[in-house]
């Protein structure tokens, strides 16, 4: 997607959120809706979803897409990365990361967002994929740090 196009999209869709979330402080909901939205308004996300820290494993919630790894293997892969590391992870070919999870096999990029409680702890990941290599950027990192603060 054109760098405008996705800017303006990402805008609207923030938009929308902080308006769909108002109707409820339910942790869940707020995610599930967060999750529909992006899936389908953003053409090249193929997998949106959450994962959390479990009891120490990095588990998902909820997703849409293909049917993903329930328990990613500690510290390795995309997701671990964005919580050892602390940072959004952008990933342009998933297949020259170290380590990659490959729950879905047509997945070629990755973004990983790490996601704060109130004060600042990081419990979890949105990890996104697309089927395309390089679809994700700065644009993404920037306006997808700012949807997971919605949560
Ligand atoms: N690729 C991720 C695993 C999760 S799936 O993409 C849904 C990773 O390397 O952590």
């Amino acid at each position: 997607m054109e760098p405008d196009k996705k800017e303006g999209r990402y805008l609207r869709i923030h938009q929308q959120l902080k308006e769909l979330l108002k109707k409820t402080a339910d942790r869940d909901a707020r995610m599930a809706t967060i999750v529909a939205v992006l899936h389908h308004k953003m053409d090249y996300f193929s997998w949106t979803g959450f994962y959390f820290l479990v009891n120490g494993e990095l588990t998902v919630k909820t997703y849409q897409g293909p049917v993903a790894c329930q328990v990613l293997e500690k510290n390795k892969g995309v997701c671990w990365a964005g919580i050892t590391q602390e940072k959004t992870i952008v990933v342009p070919d998933v297949h020259l990361f170290p380590g990659h999870i490959a729950c879905d096999t047509r997945s070629s990029s990755e973004i990983a967002v790490p996601v704060r409680d109130k004060k600042g702890k990081i419990i979890g990941v949105l990890d996104v994929d697309s089927t395309s290599l390089n679809s994700f950027d700065d644009v993404d990192a920037l306006y997808l740090e700012r949807i997971v603060e919605l949560i």
